[in-house]
């Protein structure tokens, strides 16, 4: 036999429960506790008695055996504090123990030493108590308890179960979708059910929603930018963040981005915050309508030009529009105000020295050309992207330039623009990948693509299928192809 010295703080079960009763998740666990004046309280919470309780206990099922560990005395339960006032203005410390005869001599000498009465308490613990793992544990029938779905991805105000509901747990979404609402709220306030996976034009989420308010305007932040959308409307997907940062930090302030499918700005909106120019396209209104608010919103209107057509006539126009209106200079690095003061008092200390006059400001820097050169191109639309390739072929040759003085831009392979391409692909292994990517990427060129080609593995979309970035520089001759 062996003794119990923890406290059963699970949930009660409900196994079959399809709507939630909050009510049905109440237990009373009756305990020990220490009363004593509110003076002596704290020396019981730092006193090593009782903070190191040794426990001994014996097992005579097969052949007798000691086991002796060490825990606290003092109650430990997660989210429960260790004391309690009482009505007589005393306090109560409460122990981890329901049996006096638990109690190891040195704890009893202690709390007589310290004047405290060893007397009744009963914790009450309530549905706001346990996580929404514990609720789920204590209602889906056992057998779906494993894979219980409480994870999500948040959007804004908006929590994306990833139920992808297998059918088993179809009878209790509305209940997952409420404990998961219960748990994470008032951060959350809606929570959906993605339906399938996403087979329409503007890659939009089929989804349900499962509990809370059907209010699917959301506003998002990613890499210090805020996105205001509307999630049941255009495409956005949280798990890309780490992959739009990592396109953004391959810019640099004086590039000229073209966003061919560009959404609601995720690469777009980043880039100009860090002075990149940006051409961003988005062929879905939706999609369009948003865009225009956050590039509002993120204050960075001079820098980005937005369009609403398909990414193939964009590839054919975005590089003439760059010669015919070119984007503003880089602005000049922002100086601190102090750094102001500092070089304001240099200049007088030096014009004081030569015995000079002062001067009124220093020179303007020379001022910098304005960028008509495109030099990056990001086609996120995995599913189809390498199809809109054959856009680049002639696209700087007069057959589409007219007159314009291409050329001297994008005077060979170290001029031409980054090309971006996210594709998806079946081959597993990064070789296999790099060869199935290059031969769809070159067959649709119509030429091969430079050894400064590189294939990033973005992610794994399901088990047969991974994620990847191909980029490699516009080959020359397929640019000014005749
Ligand atoms: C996978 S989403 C990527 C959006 C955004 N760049 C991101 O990373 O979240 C692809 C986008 O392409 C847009 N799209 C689909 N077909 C298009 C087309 N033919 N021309 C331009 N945009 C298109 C969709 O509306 C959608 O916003």
């Amino acid at each position: 036999m062996s003794r119990k010295f923890s406290l059963d703080v699970s949930p009660p079960v409900h196994r079959g429960m399809a709507v939630l009763d909050r009510d049905a998740f109440r237990k009373e666990i009756p305990i020990l506790a220490a009363k004593v004046s509110p003076a002596k309280a704290g020396k019981l919470l730092v006193s090593q008695v009782m903070k190191r309780y040794v426990v001994v206990s014996l097992s005579i099922e097969l052949v007798p055996m000691y086991f002796a560990d060490t825990k606290s005395a003092l109650l430990d339960v997660r989210r429960v504090k260790s004391v309690a006032g009482t009505d007589d203005g005393n306090r109560l410390v409460l122990l981890n123990f329901q049996d006096r005869a638990d109690l190891s001599p040195d704890v009893l000498e202690f709390l007589k030493e310290q004047s405290a009465e060893i007397v009744s308490h009963t914790l009450h613990l309530n549905y706001g108590y346990w996580t929404s793992g514990d609720i789920l544990a204590a209602v889906l029938p056992e057998d779906l308890v494993e894979e219980a779905p409480s994870g999500f991805a948040a959007i804004g105000h908006i929590g994306m179960s990833h139920l992808n509901l297998n059918s088993e747990y179809l009878p209790y979404k509305h209940l997952i979708g409420q404990v998961i609402l219960d748990k994470n709220s008032p951060h959350l306030r809606t929570v959906v059910n993605k339906l399938d996976s996403i087979s329409n034009q503007f890659r939009v989420f089929k989804m349900e929603l499962l509990a809370g308010e059907p209010d699917y305007i959301v506003q998002h932040h990613e890499s210090n930018c805020q996105f205001t959308f509307d999630f049941s409307e255009v495409y956005w997907n949280s798990r890309l963040h780490t992959e739009h940062a990592r396109l953004v930090d391959q810019f640099s302030p004086e590039d000229v981005v073209a966003d061919v499918f560009a959404g609601v700005g995720p690469f777009a909106i980043p880039a100009a915050k860090k002075g990149c120019a940006v051409f961003a396209n988005d062929l879905n209104p939706e999609s369009h309508k948003y865009l225009l608010t956050n590039i509002a919103d993120n204050k960075v209107s001079t820098l980005v030009q937005p369009s609403c057509e398909d990414g193939r006539a964009f590839i054919r126009a975005a590089f003439n529009r760059a010669i015919d209106d070119p984007f503003p200079p880089v602005p000049p690095p922002k100086i601190s105000k102090t750094k102001q003061k500092q070089e304001r008092a240099q200049r007088l200390r030096e014009d004081d020295s030569s015995r000079s006059p002062p001067r009124a400001s220093s020179p303007a820097p020379p001022s910098a050309p304005r960028r008509a050169r495109i030099t990056h191109f990001s086609m996120n639309l995995p599913e189809l992207a390498i199809e809109f390739l054959d856009a680049f072929r002639g696209v700087l040759a007069a057959g589409n330039a007219g007159e314009r003085p291409l050329s001297g831009l994008y005077g060979g392979h170290d001029a031409m623009p980054w090309v971006h391409c996210y594709c998806f692909t079946r081959e597993l292994e990064p070789e296999k990948a790099a060869v199935d990517i290059r031969q769809r990427v070159e067959e649709r060129l119509g030429h091969a693509v430079g050894q400064d080609t590189s294939f990033y593995l973005v992610r794994s979309v399901a088990p047969n299928k991974d994620m990847y970035c191909v980029s490699f520089r516009l080959p020359y001759d397929v640019a000014f192809a005749a």
